[in-house]
Order: structure tokens, then sequence, then C-alpha cells
């Protein structure tokens, strides 16, 4: 089994489900449902990886407060490995609150532990332990951010193979993506990721742009599935149609599925998109990034369940 190490975000999501109406200024809004659950691109990943079945470590920040205990003891709980996890007494764990009304998700963040993230320590003797690396959600975490071309350098001098997914970068400057884009194995975007940092007008010339810089990238296209390029073809691998509960996760739920096909299962890129398609599906049918917690034998029967093996 390969050793994954993520990189990022630990912060908590506020689940704010079924509410009657989008927030109206001075006015208070009722919702159906309340969950305090596992926020963040790189620990919804991990959660994903590790309920997968996978080898999964975790190097990020928390506070020294009630929501990072409860990041450290919920990932626990999956089975990911959080050693390397820090904790400060400066700021607080970072917060999002999920308002879901519809299919729509409006969220506000308190960066707190997301932006403190510091990376001048992480040396080759925490890289080397691994067989992966994967990045996520650099757009928040400044004091990260400037780390990652000198992390993707020792992965490359040691063999690991890496991933990135961004996620939105709110000044779409997209700072360092030119250094990290010749250094990665994988890309992960979603659709106005590709085409912002791009400045494509669709996520086929996306992918063309992409592709002279890059050796794999994977843009999701929500409902529609995942654009790459399989040898000489860009090809869009379809999603599954689901009753969609909340789409928070999904993203994540495809990267740990992909990663855990090519790493652990030896599957071809192709099959690892449906596989991941499936899991990033499967999320879309649960509140929160972890409620789905798809083992590789529920991804499999949903496949199964779909006509495909
Ligand atoms: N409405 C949906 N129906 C089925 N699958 C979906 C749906 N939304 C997302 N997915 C699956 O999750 C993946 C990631 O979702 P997407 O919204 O494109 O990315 P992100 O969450 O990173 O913005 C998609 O490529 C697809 O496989
Ligand atoms: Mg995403």
């Amino acid at each position: 089994m390969k050793r994954v190490l993520m990189f990022g975000d630990v912060n908590v999501d506020i689940m704010m489900g079924g509410m009657e109406s989008l927030p109206v200024p001075d006015r208070e809004t009722i919702c159906e449902t309340y969950e305090l659950t596992v926020g963040s691109s790189a620990a919804i990943c991990a959660c994903n990886y590790a309920s997968l079945g996978g080898d999964v470590s975790i190097l990020g920040l928390t506070g020294q407060d009630e929501n990072g205990e409860f990041m450290l003891r919920k990932m626990r709980t999956f089975g990911i490995n959080v050693d390397l996890v820090r904790r400060t007494s400066e700021v607080g764990t970072g917060v999002t609150v999920n308002l879901i009304h519809g299919n729509n998700r409006t969220q506000v963040t308190y960066p707190g532990t997301i932006a403190a993230f510091e990376g001048a320590s992480i040396d080759s003797s925490i890289v080397n332990e691994f067989d992966h690396l994967h990045f996520a959600g650099p757009y928040l975490q400044t004091k990260f951010r400037p780390h990652i071309t000198r992390l993707l350098d020792l992965a490359s001098e040691a063999g690991i193979s890496t991933s990135l997914d961004p996620q939105w970068d709110v000044t779409e400057c997209w700072e360092f993506m030119e250094e990290w884009l010749p250094r990665l194995t994988y890309l992960f975007l979603n659709r106005d990721e590709a085409l912002s940092m791009s400045k494509a007008s669709s996520p086929e010339e996306s992918i063309r742009w992409l592709d002279v810089k890059t050796a794999c990238a994977l843009v999701k296209l929500g409902s529609e599935g995942v654009m790459v390029r399989v040898e000489t073809a860009v090809k869009v691998v379809s999603a599954f149609s689901v009753e969609v509960v909340d789409t928070t996760g999904a993203g994540d739920a495809f990267d740990a599925a992909f990663l855990l096909g090519v790493l652990d299962k030896g599957m071809e890129l192709e099959e690892a998109v449906r596989f991941a398609n499936a899991a990033g599906a499967r999320s879309c049918t649960f509140i929160g990034g972890v409620n789905a917690r798809s083992s590789v034998d529920d991804v499999s029967a949903f496949l199964a369940a779909q006509g495909e093996e």
C-alpha cells in the first residue's frame, strides 16, 4: 500500500442544511439540519482516502481549541495518521459556515490556522517517508504556499509522485502555478478554476493550455463528469446521475478516489476517473464532505448498480 501525505488546511465545516430561504440582511433564517463536521480540502480528501482503505497522513495546523480537538479526534476515527499535525495557541482553528439552500451553497470562512500554517521546517526527512504528496487549497494558505515548489522538488529528487488541487484563488492571479505545473504528476481543477487560470473560454481550450505545461490535468465538470486527455484524445468521462443532497467535498472525494485508484489499485487513467466519478457522485448524496464514508466495495457496488464493473 502506498503511503500518502496530504498537506493543507485542517478546519471545521458548520453545515446549515435545508435553509428555508437565502440569508436576508438583518433577518433570521431557519434551517432544517445542523452539523459540525470535518472541513477543508486536505482533511476531507484524507478522510475519503482513509475510508477507501488507503494509508494516509496529514500535515497541517490546528488551534489549541475545541475545534482543533474535534478535528484531530474525527480524523483519527477515520484512520488518518495525525502525528504530523501541529498546534498553535496564537489563532483559532479555521471555520467555514456553509449555508445550504437548494443546490446553492454560500460559505463564510474564518481562515485562522489555515492562513497561519507555515512550511519552513518541512524537509526531506519528512517527505522521504512517503510515496505520494498531495497539496490542497494553497490559495488560503498564504504562509505555506511559498514552500510548495521546494517540496515538489524534494519529491521529484526522491522519485515521489505528487498532486495538487488548488481550489479557487479569489485573486485569480494563481501565484506560483507556473512553477508548480511542470513539477506535478496530477493536477485537479474544477471548470471555473481551469478557465480562470488558462484564460480560456472552454474546458477543452483550458486542457490544451494545461497540457503543454503539466503532465496530467483533470478538469472536474460537476454533473457532466471530468475532462482529461487520454493518450492523444481529450475526453469527457461522464459523471453519474444521482439525487444531489450537498456537493460539499465532492471534488475532494473525487481526488481521493482517483489517487487511490492509480496508487493502490493499479488502475489506468480512464478507469481511475470513472471510479473517482462514482465516489464523487456518492459523496453528493450526503451532507458534508465525509459522511459518505465510501469504501472500495461501496464504490464498486455503486458502479455495478450503474451497469459498470
Ligand atoms: N451533480 C453531480 N452529479 C454527479 N456527480 C457529481 C455532481 N457534482 C459533482 N460530481 C462529481 O464530483 C466531481 C467533482 O465535482 P466538481 O463540482 O466538478 O468539483 P469541485 O467540488 O472541486 O468544485 C465531479 O467531477 C463529479 O465526478
Ligand atoms: Mg474543488
